[in-house]
């Protein structure tokens, strides 16, 4: 299939928004095994269209990454076969591309329902309840790197490890459990510790976490790797920090499990994700969180994004503008990033 450049497919998958790509989602999300029904949806929210589309049209691609304050990995075209390694599904992606590749060939220009090629195609990849997620990664993949870059490898994928390498049940009811409180531990209550795990596809990928405690103030203690060796954005532990006020934006997570577990979002934090770019939803507990503002009443897992930036107003339009009272110098700094871009 390399030799595809612009299919009809691709023309066609093309006619439809971010908007009407995430309406297709949620009429498949519930066949969707819960083990990836956030999953999915986090991933359709750390590779946006609507950002894609604004970048592509980019006159200077520089001055304008630059003008969104972006920071970290976020072309997606540079993580096709890994963009997805959070979700169980990921272990069908050779069989899903392969099945899109199919649905290229066989296609003859009727129209496209989103929702109907998301089912049939993860129908034709095995048990739609384990497919259907990826199949929706694949197909929005395709549309934003094209067939050309898809299809340049058969997107083979390790065997899966960590807690991902369990069953899709095991996975659903192990990512809320609670840790063993030790000797006494019955007695304890608001020093109660819960589990924050960061990288389902890792064995010890976590760090304990106190009742009513910020994801990213629990982060910052585990200092058992170089975190900053890992991302320059580590400055604290492993999930990006900058303000810690609602502020950057820098510290968005997925919650894959457990959003149940955190507390509400309250509205500094609603208002800050619009402004962000981050597509939260209205819920009181979404499953895209800031780590600086959520804080801990139960065992949660957790994706981090490859990127953050500073996008809502420019990409999307109508965002209100968030007056905020730094804590920090650096957070400051960070308000004029944020009042820069919602005025240009
Ligand atoms: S660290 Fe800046 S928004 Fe959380």
């Amino acid at each position: 299939m390399s030799n595809i450049e612009e299919s009809k497919y691709e023309t066609a998958l093309a006619e439809y928004d971010e908007n009407a790509w995430l309406a297709a989602l949620d009429s498949v999300l519930p066949g969707i095994h819960e083990a990836d029904r956030n999953a999915v949806q986090i991933w359709f929210r750390f590779f946006p269209l609507e950002l894609r589309k604004y970048l592509e049209e980019a006159e200077n691609l520089e001055e304008t990454i630059h003008g969104l304050a972006m920071q970290g990995d976020f072309d997606l075209a540079t993580q096709i076969d890994t963009s997805h390694k959070f979700l169980y599904g990921s272990r069908f992606w050779p069989k899903v591309k392969s099945a899109i590749g199919g649905r290229i060939e066989s296609f003859n220009d009727e129209n496209v329902d989103l929702a109907a090629e998301m089912r049939s195609i993860a129908e034709a990849t095995g048990d739609s309840a384990l497919t259907m997620g990826i199949t929706a990664v694949g197909l929005m993949t395709l549309r934003q790197v094209g067939g050309e870059a898809f299809f340049v490898t058969d997107g083979a994928q390790p065997a899966p490890k960590g807690l991902l390498a369990k069953s899709p049940a095991e996975i659903v009811k192990i990512r809320t459990e609670e840790p063993s409180q030790g000797f006494l531990g019955f007695l304890k209550t608001i020093d109660k510790e819960f589990r924050v795990t960061w990288d389902e596809t890792e064995k010890r990928a976590r760090f304990k976490i106190i009742f009513d405690e910020e994801i990213a103030t629990a982060a910052a203690r585990d200092q058992s790797r170089n975190w900053l060796g890992k991302d320059e954005r580590c400055i604290e532990g492993v999930i990006p920090v900058e303000c810690r006020s609602a502020a950057c934006g820098t510290c968005w997570v997925g919650v894959v499990g457990g959003a149940e577990n955190l507390t509400d979002v309250e509205p500094l934090e609603r208002k800050q994700m619009k402004v962000f770019g981050y597509g939260q939803g209205d819920e009181k507990k979404p499953f895209i969180r800031l780590a600086c503002q959520a804080a801990a009443e139960g065992s949660v897992s957790i994706v981090i994004p490859p990127w953050n930036g500073v996008f809502g107003k420019k990409v999307y339009g109508n965002v209100d503008k968030v007056v905020l009272e730094p804590a920090t110098t650096s957070a400051a700094k960070l308000r004029e990033t944020i009042d820069d871009a919602l005025e240009n």
